[in-house]
């Protein structure tokens, strides 16, 4: 028997042993833990029953569709912009995201005749440009919009700029794109000085009402002492005569509450108020009551910091357990000649991203889920679920213990050698 059998016997008996522990392990999503949720708990009862806001608005009554002042001037200070280019409004970044492209798509941005879908003639489709890996729920906006989902490859300075101008410059179809640009989900990447320089130029050789949905979910969230920093796209796209392009995104989702927060959208004042008014057809005003308890509770940019520290100090070890376990189990072993897989050391974020061997992540999922690990389904970061390597996994850290993240790593390190082994 040669090594690689021997070694293949083991894994597969204590991959035995292992289901029959009947494990109930999830990696799945991305969400704060408990712990994390518990250190917004003084927003309950912040306002003590004083709910005027700094202009004397009565935050409790209806109306009020941009936000109360001190919250865009909160969001404003996240999003490094002013406050009369924000709106804060809803709980949800992913559905200001949604509403944001689902009206330019069917109703258009300036008026009826600006409508993408109008420009989509002949059977042809509305596209949109999609780096890849990236955020499932970006591309179900699409899909649910009928929004033909092109991707575009990752560099570790973000997505592949010559890629992505040279597609926007030969198809006028092509209306935005998606984007992550500080520690994206899922591979942890900060986009360069020069990519995003080159985002502000974009709609110079875009077709007509081009959008940048720059969603930047994870701006505070750092996980080292010396963040790297995001250039700014709102200011790059002003000078450059662009700001209508840019269509920047936040949300408190990952600060306080994940289900009860604030989100925050920013562009050029006349996008900003386009939007209002249209959001304004489905609701008389946002939970103005959850704004000012907010930045009651947040206060100020130095709040915020402060309280993702203490988010920090909850999430880094468990970032550490897990690339512990692929150091130790994977980190140099080779099947075939090759490596086990790779993985990210992100700076921030929420994930760690996973790459087995080619052809493998589906396989890895399967085993893991049939001992009791849930891993988010492969292909999950590819429009149309279409990993064309089949080997991205990624791995979310944040929700469980430390004790269930050994443990789930445990099974998942033995499955990715169980599947290469197979394969091999
Ligand atoms: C990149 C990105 N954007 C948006 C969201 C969701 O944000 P929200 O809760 O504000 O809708 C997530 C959540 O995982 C995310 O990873």
């Amino acid at each position: 028997m040669t090594n690689a059998q021997a070694r293949l016997q083991e894994l597969q008996s204590a991959y035995q042993q292992i289901k029959a522990r009947k494990l109930n392990l999830d990696l799945t999503r991305g969400k704060p833990a408990t712990a994390q949720l518990d250190l917004s708990n003084a927003l309950d009862g912040t306002l003590q029953g004083n709910y005027r806001c700094a202009d004397g608005t009565d935050a409790r009554n209806y109306g009020g569709g941009l936000g109360i002042p001190e919250a865009r001037q909160f969001a404003a200070d996240y999003l490094e912009t002013r406050p009369a280019q924000v709106m804060v409004g809803g709980n949800s970044s992913l559905q200001l995201m949604y509403q944001y492209v689902a009206n330019a798509h069917i109703n258009g941005v300036k008026g009826a005749d600006s409508a993408w879908s109008k420009e989509a003639r002949d059977g042809q489709k509305v596209k949109f440009l999609c780096p890849a890996p990236g955020y499932d729920r970006h591309f179900s906006v699409c899909e649910a919009l009928g929004i033909e989902m092109i991707p575009v490859a990752m560099t570790e300075e973000g997505p592949d700029m010559d890629q992505v101008e040279q597609l926007v410059k030969s198809d006028s179809l092509i209306k935005g794109i998606w984007c992550v640009p500080k520690y994206a989900n899922p591979n942890g990447v900060v986009y360069s000085d020069a990519v995003v320089s080159r985002f502000a130029a974009l709609a110079k050789i875009a077709g007509a009402n081009f959008r940048i949905m720059w969603d930047n979910a994870y701006a505070e969230h750092h996980l080292v002492d010396n963040p790297p920093e995001l250039a700014n796209l709102l200011s790059l796209c002003e000078q450059q005569g662009t700001l209508d392009s840019a269509i920047v995104i936040g949300s408190t989702s990952k600060i306080t509450f994940a289900g009860a927060g604030m989100a925050f959208i920013a562009s050029s004042e006349a996008n900003i108020k386009q939007f209002a008014d249209y959001l304004g057809i489905s609701t008389i005003g946002p939970d103005k009551v959850n704004q000012l308890r907010h930045v009651r509770f947040l206060k100020n940019m130095d709040g915020l910091r402060s309280l993702m520290q203490q988010h920090r100090a909850i999430l880094q070890p468990k970032f550490e357990r897990v690339l512990k376990h692929l150091d130790d189990s994977l980190a140099g072993k080779t099947v075939n000649g090759q490596p086990l897989g790779n993985w990210t050391r992100p700076q921030g974020g929420y994930f760690v991203l996973f790459d087995t061997q080619p052809g493998l992540a589906d396989k890895v999922v399967k085993l893991c889920a049939e001992a009791g690990v849930k891993l988010t389904p492969a292909g999950s970061t590819w429009p149309y679920q279409r990993d064309p390597n089949n080997s991205n996994i990624r791995l979310a850290p944040s929700f469980p213990s430390l004790e269930e993240i050994d443990e789930a790593m445990a099974v998942f390190v033995l499955c990715v050698e169980l599947a290469s082994l197979e394969a091999a």
